[in-house]
């Protein structure tokens, strides 16, 4: 069988279905790149200190890891000099930061989380990257805060690198969903989920338990539904899934199906995750694999940012278990 790189899939989304330009196809080749590497540290573990706190704090409020600061540098540093962005943000940074006037400056703006589920370093889990790009729309100005807070409707690429016992990109340009693992041996990344589907319907969900105590009275009702089993209302017994890195849970779901929840609570009433580089990035992602995505629910595509790095609740995944949560909420 012919192999497919990501190379001839980015040329093929330019040249027959116009979902790419030049620009963006370039793009994302250079932080795919920058994925190779980043999976490069991954994979030295502890004999290069990755999962090291380096004593700073990011604006979020949580303690860096050596692999947080790196990431972040591999990425910045790949992606500043290309000519195809005018800025990025991450959620490793506090504000955006503006490509130097000695690069030239392009019409993409690159979102990025660099190192998804960092918490999963220590004990050799699995991690990722996450990334998603909007189009620079006031090319006349300085880009700002204010140029990234588009609603994830208009995100035109997201995807994101997984670093497990295989390295996995996923991508979606908004013509369906693809999967890539990397061949290290060629340094290339293949195509080995030609065109990723999830079930509408799933007996598989993946929540934070510790926080029950926390949830609203629709979150709890759905999960002592599903932990009710064939006797209860769902008349099936369900399965449950916490890989504690959202790149290790978004991909079991795009693989087999299941539900993700990070729901607002009343201990985090905004949220646990990021809109911008998390939220955003996966609803695009899911949605082009048949799976809908809300905060509980408001489809969170649709939502309009109103910070950086705000928070969201979270609900994605299989279409009739979204909607039914959303049900429950309207309920
Ligand atoms: O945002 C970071 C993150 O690590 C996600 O990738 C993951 O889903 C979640 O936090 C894990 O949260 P907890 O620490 O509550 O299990």
């Amino acid at each position: 069988m012919a192999r497919v790189t990501l190379t001839q899939y980015l040329l093929e989304q330019q040249r027959s279905h116009y979902k790419v330009s030049p620009g963006l196809r370039l793009l994302i080749e250079v932080v795919a790149r920058a994925c190779k590497m980043i999976s490069h540290h991954v994979n030295k573990g502890q004999l290069s200190g990755i999962g090291d706190v380096v004593g700073n704090t990011n604006v979020q409020g949580e303690a860096q890891k050596r692999l947080d600061v790196v990431a972040n540098e591999v990425l910045v540093e790949a992606n500043e000099w290309g000519g195809q962005l005018a800025a990025m943000v991450s959620e490793e940074m506090d504000g955006p930061y503006i490509v130097p006037n000695r690069y030239p400056r392009g019409q993409y703006l690159l979102l990025m989380d660099p190192l998804d589920g960092s918490s999963n370093l220590d004990v050799n889990g699995t991690v990722g990257t996450i990334f998603s790009v909007l189009r620079y729309q006031d090319d006349d100005r300085e880009p700002e805060e204010r140029s990234f807070l588009q609603p994830g409707s208009s995100q035109v690429a997201a995807g994101f690198a997984l670093y497990g016992p295989s390295t996995v990109l996923v991508l979606t340009v908004g013509n369906g969903t693809v999967g890539f693992t990397l061949d290290k041996e060629l340094g290339s990344f293949v195509m080995t989920q030609p065109s990723i589907r999830i079930p509408e319907d799933t007996s598989e969900f993946a929540i934070n338990a510790s926080n029950a105590r926390h949830w609203e009275p629709p979150v709890k009702r759905y999960i002592d539904e599903c932990l009710a089993g064939k006797t209860g209302p769902r008349e099936r017994d369900f399965n449950m899934r916490w890989v504690a890195s959202m790149v290790g849970d978004i991909y079991r779901i795009l693989c087999r199906g299941g539900v993700f929840m990070y729901p607002r609570d009343a201990k985090r009433k905004d949220g646990r995750l990021r809109l911008m580089y998390e939220a955003n990035p996966m609803a695009f992602i899911i949605e082009q694999a048949g799976g809908a995505a809300t905060d509980g629910v408001n489809r969170l595509l649709d939502l309009q940012p109103t910070a950086l790095h705000q928070r969201i609740g979270v609900v994605m995944g299989s279409k009739n278990e979204v909607e039914r949560i959303a049900s429950y909420h309207q309920d």
